[in-house]
């Protein structure tokens, strides 16, 4: 699998499935998740709403993922997962790798090969960036390992300092 990772915005990523960074109502928000509902249009939160009707009537937990229609998005899929808020006095480590581990088996189950993830929980969840990128690198590399068919993960970071985190956590 390759790994990399470039500023930008993820809404307009070419790959087969784009991770968002949601909460667990799937309704949408502020950050990429804001971002991913206005330019991919009215379709994807149709379709969550459709998955909270039926399969997920308390939300979508924490360190999972689901997979909808990427509506306007240049991707095929928008696979939403939920990383954990920071917490100083708990380590929620597993539950942000969860995150990623989830959505790359979910693009896997699709069939997507390209996956682009933003950084998951560190923004609004106020998660330290560069543990976020650690965590992150590190569980993709994990999955990477333990054989998936997804060939390229791309991390898309919207500002210099995530991304210079990435870089130090992709080595
Ligand atoms: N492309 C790529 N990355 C982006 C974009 C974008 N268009 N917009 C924001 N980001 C970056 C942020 O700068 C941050 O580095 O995504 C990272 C994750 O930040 P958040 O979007 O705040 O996600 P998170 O910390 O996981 O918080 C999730 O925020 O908006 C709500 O509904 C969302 O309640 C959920 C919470």
């Amino acid at each position: 699998m390759r790994i990399v990772c470039e500023r930008g915005d993820i809404t307009e990523a070419r790959v087969d499935a784009v991770v968002n960074a949601a909460n667990s109502g799937l309704r949408g928000g502020g950050g990429v998740d804001g971002a991913i509902h206005r330019r991919g249009g009215p379709a994807i939160l149709a379709e969550c709403e459709r998955l909270r009707a039926v399969d997920l009537p308390d939300g979508l937990p924490t360190g999972h993922a689901v997979a909808t229609t990427a509506g306007d998005l240049p991707a095929r899929w928008v696979i939403h997962t939920v990383g954990p808020v920071y917490a100083k006095r708990e380590d929620r480590s597993a539950l942000l790798a969860s995150a990623y581990r989830e959505s790359l088996r979910v693009a896997d189950s699709l069939g997507a090969r390209t996956v682009a993830f933003p950084a998951v929980s560190a923004g609004v969840y106020g998660w330290p960036v560069a543990d976020a990128a650690r965590i992150a690198v590190a569980t993709v590399r994990e999955v990477a390992e333990a054989g998936t068919a997804v060939t390229e993960v791309r991390f898309v970071l919207f500002s210099d300092d995530v991304l210079a985190a990435f870089e130090t956590a992709l080595g």
